[in-house]
C-alpha cells in the first residue's frame, strides 16, 4: 500500500536509538523528511548519517522534549528545513522500574517531566502550524502498562496513563481543525540497546526455555520488533488513517487486550 507520505515532515522525539530510530527510518523510507530530537547527539547524528545513505532526508536537533523551548525550536526546525510540519510523533521516554515507596520525588518527576509533560510540549509547539494547514497528525508512543497497570511501574505507567487520556481530550479538541491524536501502545519491544538486559532477565537469546515461560504470556509467541511499532506509527500518519483519531492502539502480539 502507498501510504502517501512522500515529502511529509515529521518530527521524532527520542529518534536517536530504541524505537524511535527504526520509526525515523520508517517515514524516511515512505520518502518523508525526518527531523530528529534526541539529547543524544552522536547517535542522533548517526541516524542522520544512515538515512542519508539509503537516500533520504533527515535533520538532528538537539533537544529536550520536556522543555517547551526545545519542541518550539523541533517545529521551527522542521519549517526552517523543510517547509513544512505534518507528523509529530513523541516517542522519548525513561523508563523507570521500581515498587512505589522506593522511588525517589526526583525520579518521578523526571519520568512524569519526558513522558506527560513532553507530550503537552509537542503538542502546544506543533498545533499552531498544524491549525493554520488544517491538517496534521499527533502521535505518542504508550505502553500497554498505562492501560492494565504492571508490577514496579506505578510511575512510568501512570504518566503513561495521563497520555492516554490527554490523547482522547485532545483528539477532541483539534478534531475539528483537520487534525488527528492516537497513541501506539507496545508490550515489551527488543531493541538493540535493552536486548541484552532482556537476554539477562528472561533468556530471550541464549536460554529458550527460560524465554518460553515469558512468550507464553503473547498469543503470538514473540516479543515486539521496533519495525512492528513503526509501521502502525506511519499508518497512522497516512491520509488512509484519516479517520482515526483518540484512540490508543495496542501492537504487543496479544499481549494484552484492553
Ligand atoms: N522497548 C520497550 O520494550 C517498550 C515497551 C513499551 C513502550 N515503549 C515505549 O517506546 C518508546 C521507545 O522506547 P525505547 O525502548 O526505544 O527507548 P530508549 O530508552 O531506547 O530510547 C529513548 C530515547 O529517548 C531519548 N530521550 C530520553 N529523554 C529525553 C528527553 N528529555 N528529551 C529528548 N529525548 C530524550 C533517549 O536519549 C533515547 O534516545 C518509549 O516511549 C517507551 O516508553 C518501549
Amino acid at each position: 500500500m502507498d501510504l502517501n507520505l512522500k515529502d511529509n515532515v515529521v518530527v521524532i522525539t527520542g529518534g536517536a536509538q530504541g524505537v524511535g530510530r527504526v520509526i525515523a527510518h520508517t517515514f524516511a523510507k515512505e520518502g518523508a523528511q525526518v527531523v530528529i530530537g534526541d539529547l543524544n547527539v552522536d547517535a542522533g547524528e548517526k541516524v542522520v548519517r544512515e538515512i542519508d545513505e539509503i537516500g533520504g532526508r533527515a535533520v538532528f536537533i538537539q533537544s529536550d522534549v520536556s522543555l517547551l523551548s526545545d519542541t518550539d525550536r523541533l517545529v521551527a526546525g522542521a519549517l526552517e528545513n523543510f517547509g513544512r510540519m505534518d507528523v509529530m510523533v513523541h516517542n522519548a521516554a525513561v523508563f523507570l522500574l521500581g515498587k512505589f515507596m522506593d522511588v525517589a520525588e526526583t525520579d518521578w518527576r523526571k519520568v512524569i517531566d519526558v513522558i506527560q509533560i513532553g507530550a503537552y510540549n509537542c503538542a502546544r509547539s506543533v498545533l499552531p502550524t498544524m491549525t493554520d494547514q488544517k491538517s496534521g497528525r499527533i502521535i505518542f508512543i504508550g505502553t500497554d502498562a498505562a492501560r492494565s497497570g504492571d508490577n514496579f511501574q506505578s510511575i512510568y505507567a501512570s504518566a503513561k496513563a495521563g497520555v492516554v487520556n490527554f490523547t482522547k481530550s485532545l483528539a477532541m479538541d483539534v478534531g475539528p481543525k483537520g487534525i488527528t491524536v492516537n497513541t501506539v501502545s507496545p508490550a515489551v519491544v527488543v531493541t538493540n540497546e535493552n536486548e541484552a538486559i532482556l537476554d539477562k532477565l528472561y533468556g530471550i537469546k541464549t536460554k529458550p526455555e527460560k524465554a518460553q515461560k515469558m512468550l507464553s504470556a503473547y498469543p503470538m509467541r514473540r516479543l515486539g520488533q521496533p519495525e512492528d511499532i513503526a509501521n502502525m506509527v506511519v499508518f497512522l500518519a497516512s491520509p488512509q488513517a484519516s479517520f482515526i483519531t483518540g484512540q490508543t492502539i495496542s501492537v504487543n502480539g496479544g499481549y494484552s487486550m484492553v
